[in-house]
């Protein structure tokens, strides 16, 4: 009878590398930020701890669903209907952060955008913990939770760290379309460009826009 991962040790898991461990610590590290938010008061470093949240969120969302939840349709019989579930959840996360960036900090408007964005990343970790995980749990041995736990952590790594409505939730679109929008979300990052930045916003975007026509083109040609 599948269990929920909550209450398991790391060894029933499969170990510190299985994907189910590296699932669970992540979704602690969420819990824990999001919990920081609210404790904080002081604008600036509230808003460095939700773009915190935001990055985890998105890259550890992106590698579930190009790594994980096609591995849960093989590997489930009923994996298609627990995935969709998952990605709906994902998509409404998607849009909500959306909003969120384009909204001004403090505005009541925007708290309860966010209220309503950690209630939804919460109730995406219970259904993963105590849906999801635990029948892969069941489909697959310990080393295979460890080679996926591998194989997510390295799409994590690399993965887009903010919103990008209307891409795919499935691969090949997602995957392929992944690797332009990440260097476009890292650079963002790096350069600390708010959403209030114009011209970086420009630049980027014109950026993107290219490779995104390139990571198309090749797709097209692919399937030709
Ligand atoms: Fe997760
Ligand atoms: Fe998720």
């Amino acid at each position: 009878m599948a269990t929920t991962i909550e209450t398991q040790s790391v060894d029933q898991m499969g170990g510190p590398g299985s994907v189910l461990a590296r699932q669970r610590r992540d979704h602690a590290e969420m819990d824990r930020l999001m919990d920081r938010y609210r404790a904080l008061e002081d604008g600036t470093e509230r808003e460095r701890v939700l773009k915190q949240v935001v990055q985890l969120v998105f890259s550890h969302a992106f590698a579930e669903e190009t790594v994980l939840w096609p591995a849960v349709r093989r590997a489930v019989a009923d994996g298609e209907e627990l995935t969709s579930r998952v990605e709906e959840e994902h998509q409404e996360i998607n849009d909500l952060v959306t909003d969120i960036e384009r909204l001004e900090p403090g505005t009541a408007e925007r708290e309860e955008k966010v209220t309503q964005v950690f209630a939804l990343i919460r109730q995406d970790i219970r259904d993963e913990e105590d849906l999801v995980l635990p029948r892969l749990q069941e489909a697959l041995d310990a080393a295979r939770l460890r080679r996926l736990g591998a194989a997510w952590e390295t799409v994590r790594r690399s993965a887009p760290t903010h919103p990008h409505p209307g891409v795919p939730r499935r691969p090949p679109g997602n995957a392929v379309l992944g690797v332009p929008l990440s260097l476009y979300d890292r650079l963002r990052d790096g350069l600390g460009l708010g959403v209030s930045g114009p011209w970086g916003r420009r630049i980027l975007s014109g950026l993107v826009g290219l490779l995104v026509s390139g990571a198309v083109a090749a797709i097209v040609r692919k399937r030709r």
